[in-house]
């Protein structure tokens, strides 16, 4: 892995907890009410104050951070102002929303998370941690780890699906990733694990809508991401925009004190989102913005993210005794707490450096990560059917590359590119014609807009892109898809890119519908008219409906948006430079309709069962059940077959475990990788359990008729589930292991767990 390890990092500044809590009790002695409540002050550069009152207000220690800010000469002379003009001379830290890269981009999280692969998800974090700091940045507002199971939501892109498990796996790796072996590195950013809580159960996927969630629900499904980023030592926590059944999470005191302080024991910073103290009034909670500023500080709300009311309300609420001074000072504590670890006090210049030694290129094309970048895309990608062995693509012919979405160097990053550029990003084009090097020939024509709606047009370039992004071709659809099929005619095979532009699975950018917009599926439907070979490349953040492209496609390639060297990583897979692995981190339904289509719901009086009479069984009449694409599935150009599942016992005592094992083939002719997927069912409990639950995965590299045995070890801990006291206990009794490739075609056997 780059970045080696500094010989003097590592550790927080003075090294024990008592000598941090010693330093910050000193520091605190000497600071006033007002310095006090400066640090609680979260700053989204150019959006709050022009630079030079930004300056002012730094110096007059009115500011305890920024955010947005991406180069280390934007940063240093805010950070001069800090420590050289301010009277305590605290540092203040630059933030960022590094999601998936910063320079360079990598797979939006839910590509990162089809990976199913741990190291990729943690280097992505490491090298997004590597170029971020280098650039100045001490923390990031990541990893995203809400669950979604609602595909209308646009921020399903940025999560990494709708599974506890594989969500509360990666956020681990993340953390791991962008914070390195300790905070304190110079190449390390401090993760901010959001949205806290439960942001991807909004009602009906609408963003920024209501969640209403029973406690079973949230405890089993939802909270376990957090916890797990938390337990991976993060240093921060952000608050979600939404209310949680009527307390909006920025005023809700049970969320911030009870559990997260509480229960799980957090230290470290809670940042609002963006403006969500003063929304507190908009929800309804808070007549004036002095008592959205009460209840928020009141609640847990560290640091107030785009300030308007904390600098404002809380001088006076201290007087006046509405909020003790003891409460502004746990906050500031876990703020000077945040800089401790980050080593700011020891050096507040730490990822900021000497103007001497400032990197020339502004661009950063010399510090892109692609080999990583590619590395990590090509893992991202999903195929999802490949009849007759379309893919891969022999090289020789002429392909016809249309769509457009072949040659969108900005969609291609996707939604939380951070710092990267559409200029050093790689398209599908690009990609596809370096991949042939000569041997064979790629004619392009784009064959449709995204959307022919102008006004959705219109609301994506109205998304905070720094320019209109959205540009639309302007001949006529018909016009476009004639050009296409033209080009499909004289070629041996056509390869389709098409699906949303970024900004459609993005903050803010919810759908009704989730058809492939505009004329794109008319586009797909007159290439297939033309007898050619049609390969489908999908680039889109969320669930699509793929009926259309599952009944007609030749081959179904999911590379959600892929990032800097997508182009390059799609182009191995079509020509087989690399065999794919990636599987589903999602369901992906039928139709909007069957929303929500997660695989581990729970057990039903009424199931419907396949092959059995649908009568009065818990299904859509009209539409056949269960999800177009199950979760966990993918396919690879070679074949895998499980045999022999066995356990080593047919009963767990108690504190035990057993070996769950299976012998895993590779039956085909290529070398390749597959993911092997364990998950387990109680057959009997307490309260309505999932029909299943992934509780371990292991990705496997096998050769061409290659076989081995993977081994699972579960123990009782794996048997754990809230019951409805909230408390976590293993019960007694029969559990299926359930082995498989996906969630769906599963061999299983049984145990029981003695009493
Ligand atoms: C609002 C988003 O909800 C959050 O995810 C992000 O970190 C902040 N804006 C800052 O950009």
């Amino acid at each position: 892995m780059a970045g080696a390890e500094p010989a003097a990092a590592g550790g927080n500044q003075g090294g024990s907890a008592a000598a941090k809590d010693a330093f910050i009790a000193s520091l605190m002695q000497r600071m006033t009410l007002d310095e006090k409540i400066g640090q609680l002050r979260l700053i989204s550069i150019g959006a709050d104050m022009p630079q030079p009152r930004l300056i002012e207000e730094i110096a007059a220690g009115r500011v305890g951070g920024t955010f947005n800010s991406v180069t280390r000469a934007d940063n240093r002379p805010l950070q001069d102002a800090a420590v050289q003009r301010s009277r305590l001379k605290i540092p203040i830290f630059f933030a960022y929303d590094v999601v998936h890269g910063h320079r360079t981009a990598f797979p939006i999280s839910l590509g990162l998370a089809a990976s199913w692969d741990m190291d990729v998800v943690e280097r992505s974090a490491r090298v997004s941690a590597i170029e971020a700091s280098a650039d100045g940045l001490d923390m990031t507002f990541a990893p995203m780890v809400d669950i979604s199971r609602d595909p209308r939501w646009g921020r399903t892109s940025e999560g990494f699906g709708e599974d506890p498990y594989l969500v509360s796996q990666c956020a681990r790796a993340s953390v791991r990733g962008f914070q390195g072996s300790s905070p304190a590195r110079a190449d390390s950013v401090t993760a901010v694990v959001k949205h806290f809580a439960l942001y991807g159960a909004v009602e009906g996927g609408r963003d920024y809508n209501t969640v209403d969630m029973s406690p079973l629900r949230m405890f089993q499904d939802y909270l376990p991401p957090y916890r797990a980023g938390i337990d991976a030592g993060a240093g921060g926590v952000m608050i979600a925009l939404n209310s949680i059944n009527g307390v909006p999470a920025t005023s809700n005191r049970w969320l911030l004190r009870d559990l997260l302080r509480g229960q799980w024991g957090f230290h470290g910073v809670t940042v609002s989102d963006h403006g969500a103290i003063e929304e507190l009034m908009r929800h309804g909670v808070a007549r004036d913005g002095r008592e959205a500023a009460r209840l928020a500080i009141d609640a847990g709300v560290d640091m107030s993210m785009h300030d308007s009311l904390y600098l404002k309300e809380l001088p006076a609420l201290v007087r006046s005794g509405e909020v003790p001074v003891a409460r502004i000072d746990e906050a500031v504590r876990e703020v000077l707490g945040v800089k401790y670890d980050m080593g700011l006090f020891q050096d507040p210049y730490r990822r900021i450096g000497s103007a001497r030694d400032d990197p020339p290129d502004v661009d950063a094309e010399g510090r892109l990560h692609r080999a990583e970048a590619r590395d990590a895309a090509r893992r991202s990608l999903v195929l999802l059917e490949n009849r007759q062995r379309t893919l891969p693509l022999a090289r020789g012919g002429t392909v016809a590359l249309v769509g457009p979405l072949a040659d969108a160097p900005i969609d291609i990053l996707g939604s939380w590119s951070a710092a990267a550029k559409a200029r050093q990003s790689v398209t599908l084009l690009q990609g596809m014609r370096e991949a042939l090097a000569g041997r064979g020939s790629v004619v392009y024509a784009r064959g449709a807009n995204v959307t022919d709606d102008e006004r959705v047009v219109n609301y994506l370039n109205f998304l905070n892109w720094d320019k209109p992004e959205v540009v639309q071709d302007k001949r006529p659809p018909q016009q476009m898809i004639d050009e296409a099929v033209e080009a499909a005619r004289g070629a041996d095979v056509v390869v389709a890119a098409v699906g949303e532009s970024r900004g459609m699975s993005h903050e803010a950018s919810s759908r009704t519908s989730l058809s492939l917009p505009g004329s794109q599926l008319a586009l797909l439907q007159a290439l297939k008219a033309t007898g050619k070979p049609l390969v489908v490349v999908l680039m889109n953040g969320r669930p699509l409906d793929l009926n259309w492209a599952k009944g007609n496609a030749d081959a179904l390639l999911e590379t959600w948006y892929a990032g800097t060297e997508g182009g390059h990583a799609i182009a191995d897979v079509l020509f087989g430079d690399y065999n794919p692995a990636g599987k589903l981190p999602v369901s992906f339904p039928r139709s909007v309709g069957q929303i929500p289509t997660y695989y581990n719901h729970l057990r039903l009086g009424r199931p419907f069962t396949p092959g059995k009479p649908p009568n009065y069984t818990s299904q859509y009449f009209e539409e056949e059940s269960g999800p177009l694409y199950p979760f966990g599935y993918g396919l690879s150009y070679t074949d895998f077959a499980l045999s022999g599942i066995t356990l080593s016992a047919t009963t767990m005592p108690r504190q035990g475990s057993i070996e769950a094992s299976v012998t895993v083939k590779n039956t085909g002719t290529r070398d390749g990788e597959t993911v092997v997927q364990l998950y387990l069912r109680d057959e009997a409990a307490s309260v309505v359990r999932p029909v299943k639950e992934l509780k371990d995965f292991r990705k496997i590299a096998l050769k061409a008729g290659e076989s081995r045995q993977v081994r699972f070890m579960l123990d009782e801990d794996r048997l754990k589930f809230f019951n409805d006291r909230l408390d976590y206990v293993a019960e007694p009794g029969e559990f299926t292991v359930q082995v498989g490739l996906d969630s769906q075609a599963v061999r299983a056997r049984t145990f029981t767990l003695l009493r």
